[in-house]
Order: C-alpha cells, then structure tokens, then sequence
C-alpha cells in the first residue's frame, strides 16, 4: 500500500489539509494517508481548535518545534520531519500554503527523492520581504506538482520556467472547508458571547509583521480601530504575535469598550464572525479569499496582495496600511457602497477532489 504524508504546522494550514484528508477517504484500498504536525503553532487556540471544527483526524506525528528565529524553526522542522520520513518512508508529501513549516518540510522531502506536492503554488506578491514571499518562491522551485488556486498563480509558474504539465489549476482547498463547515457556523453562539448584533460591526484581523512588529504601526493601527469603534462595534480577535506586542508596548490602555479585543476563535466561530459582518479588515492571506467567497466586503491594509483574485473578482480592497487610506475605506463601506463580488472559477468547494484524483493517478505512474 503506498503511503502520503501531509504536513500542518501553523493555524493557516488546518483548513488546506482537512479536506484533502476526506476526499482521500475515496482512496483508502490505494494509499494510506497520514498528517504530520510540526508545532509551529502551539496554542490550543491556534491549533487544537481545529482539529474538532473540521474534523481531522489528530495527526501521527508532531514534532514540536515551537517558535523561534527563522533559521532555528526551519532548522527544527527539518530535522523533525527528516527523522518521520525515516521511519514512514512515504511515497508522496504534500505541502500547503506559505509559512516556515511548508518550506522547510519541502526541503526535506525533496532532498530525499520523495514526489512533494505544493498545495496553494504561485501564488506571488512580489514583496522579498515578507518571509512568505521567500516561502513561496523556494518551495515552487523545488515542488514535482504544483496545485494552484487562481489564474494569476498559472501565470507566475509558466514565467518562472515550470512545465504546464507539472501545473494543476484545481480551485481552493481553503474554500472547500469554508463550505464545509458553513452550515455548522449557523449555530454558533459567539455572536452572542461577544455581545454583537448581525451586520453591525466590523471583524479585524492583524498579524502581519509590517503591521505589528513596529510598535507606531500598531499604535496608529489600534487608533484607527478606536475611532471605528465610535461609531459601530470592532471585534478583534488578536494573534499571538500581535498580543505579545500590545502587551510588550503597553498599547491596550483606554481602549472604548466597543472595540472587544479577543482571543483567537475557533474555526466554525470565526467563520460565523466573518459572515455576519458589516466589513472585515486583516492583513491576512486566508481571510482575503474566504471573504471573496462568503461575499463580505474585505479591507486588505497591505501594499500588496498575492491573492489579486480576490481584489479583480471578488469583495476584497487593498489599501496602504496608513490611518487615512484604512479610515476611509472603512467608512465607504459602513455608508453602504461595499464592493459586490464574484466567487472565482473552481473555488466550489470540490479542490480536494481534484488533488486526490490527480495525485491517485501519480501513484500509479
Ligand atoms: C506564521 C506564518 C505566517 C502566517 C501566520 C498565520 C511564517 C514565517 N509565518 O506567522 O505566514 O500568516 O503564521 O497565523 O511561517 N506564538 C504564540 N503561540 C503560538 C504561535 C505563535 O504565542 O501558538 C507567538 C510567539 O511569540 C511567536 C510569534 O507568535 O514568536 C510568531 O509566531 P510564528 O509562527 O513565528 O509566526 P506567525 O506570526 O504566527
Ligand atoms: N481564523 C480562525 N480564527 C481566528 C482568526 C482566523 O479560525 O481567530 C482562520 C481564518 O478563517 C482562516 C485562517 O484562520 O481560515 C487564516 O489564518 P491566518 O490569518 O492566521 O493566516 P494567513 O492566511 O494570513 O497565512
């Protein structure tokens, strides 16, 4: 029996490998497969939510690295990960989304002669110095199959030299669980637990590093969002590395009530947030797409996104992270003229399928 390991690390992956995972059920008498988690996050908040909000199986291996430099994550991943290949011998390792832990068990596995899939390639912002960015371009370079989300990422692949044949254009595995769990987000109480009525308050997410680890960004940022609270509830779920800083920087101080600073939610709770709001505003990758998908207008406070999709066809709007660019996109929507959207070709909810059938067919080859 051949065997397929898939890696999770940190919060954005779970929802990639979930339904990869049910839509392999179809190939239990063909191959066994098997997740790795590598510890990157560690919070229950951050990870053991997930497992039960999208039902996945809780992984064979974890390896525990925690959190620390680049170098010292990579390195901790890579040989975590290098000692499961030993002892699973997998035949194909799949890969998913942009952090330290997608490179790093590329690395490995590749380097090992093992067929690596990336799940969510091509994806470009043309920004060195995100560390996604770098993530990105090194684990497309060395990947065997590249599975991609939207037409931007087929173009960026081709342009970098890989073959058409090595490219899969199969939608979004990410919105694949958003349709999933949808209907379980219809009964959750965490509208309620916050204390927030439907359509009445904008849902904030930041954790970009160009966001939070400068101390007058974020101070500048979590004034904005004060004086979006005068007018119309903020909930913000705050990340941990933001937390850390508005902690270290002592910033959480005479903030109005309105504006509700929580701990990172659940999957099926946050998705309820999501799709009861006003507007969202991040600086996240995930939340750009799952937005596009629910039809709620989204404020990106980055220079640059590599979801465009999102931006060309869908609710999201990109705008410099500075107060007045933020404040006014904001208040655009709030009086009403939200961007309408389209949900983009192929995020149906059927991505997974399409990977499974794909890489089933590799393992005969
Ligand atoms: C990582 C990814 C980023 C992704 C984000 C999703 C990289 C380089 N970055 O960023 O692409 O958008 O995850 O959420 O891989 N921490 C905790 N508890 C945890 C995890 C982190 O307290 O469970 C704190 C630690 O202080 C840590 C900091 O957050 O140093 C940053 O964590 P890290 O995994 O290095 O990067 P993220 O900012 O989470
Ligand atoms: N998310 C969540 N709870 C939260 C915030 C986000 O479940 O409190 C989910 C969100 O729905 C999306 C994923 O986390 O599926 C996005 O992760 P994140 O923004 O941390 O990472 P990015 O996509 O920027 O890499």
């Amino acid at each position: 029996m051949k065997r397929v390991i898939s890696v999770v690390g940190a919060r954005p992956n779970f929802m990639k490998v979930a339904p990869i995972h049910r839509a392999f059920l179809a190939y239990a008498g063909a191959f066994t497969h098997d997740i790795v988690h590598t510890g990157q996050h560690y919070d229950a908040r951050m990870s053991d939510a997930f497992f039960s909000d999208l039902d996945m199986p809780q992984p064979t291996w974890f390896l525990g690295v925690g959190s620390g430099s680049h170098a010292e994550q990579t390195a901790k991943v890579m040989t975590g990960f290098d000692d499961v290949l030993t002892k699973a011998n997998p035949d194909y390792v799949i890969v998913v989304g942009d952090v330290n832990s997608t490179i790093a068990c590329a690395l490995t596995s590749v380097k090992r002669g093992i067929r690596t899939a990336h799940v969510e390639a091509g994806l470009r912002s043309f920004d060195r110095s995100m560390p996604e960015e770098i993530n990105r371009l090194a684990t497309d370079a060395i990947c065997d199959d590249l599975f991609v989300t939207e037409d931007s990422a087929v173009r960026h692949l081709l342009s970098e030299g890989h073959s058409a044949s090595s490219i899969h254009f199969v939608g979004n595995t990410m919105i694949d669980s958003l349709l999933w769990a949808l209907p379980a987000s219809e009964s959750s109480t965490i509208l309620s637990d916050v204390g927030v009525q439907e359509k009445s308050y904008v849902l904030v997410t930041l954790h970009r590093p160009s966001n939070v680890d400068h101390r007058d960004q974020l101070a500048m940022l979590l004034g904005v969002l004060a004086e979006i609270s005068k007018s119309c509830d903020v909930v913000f779920p705050i990340h941990p590395r933001t937390r850390k800083h508005i902690m270290d920087w002592n910033l959480a101080q005479n903030l109005p009530q309105n504006l509700r600073l929580i701990e990172p939610v659940g999957y099926v709770d946050f998705l309820a947030l999501m799709n009861n709001a006003q507007l969202v505003l991040t600086d996240s990758g995930g939340i750009q797409e799952e937005t596009t998908a629910l039809g709620i207008p989204c404020v990106t406070a980055r220079t640059t996104t590599e979801r465009p999709v999102t931006v060309e066809q869908g609710t999201n709007v990109l705008v410099q992270p500075t107060a007045a660019e933020i404040r006014s996109a904001v208040q655009q929507i709030l009086d009403g003229s939200g961007k309408h959207g389209n949900r983009p070709d192929l995020w149906d909810g059927r991505a997974s399928d399409r990977i499974a059938a794909i890489i089933a067919d590799k393992l005969t080859e």
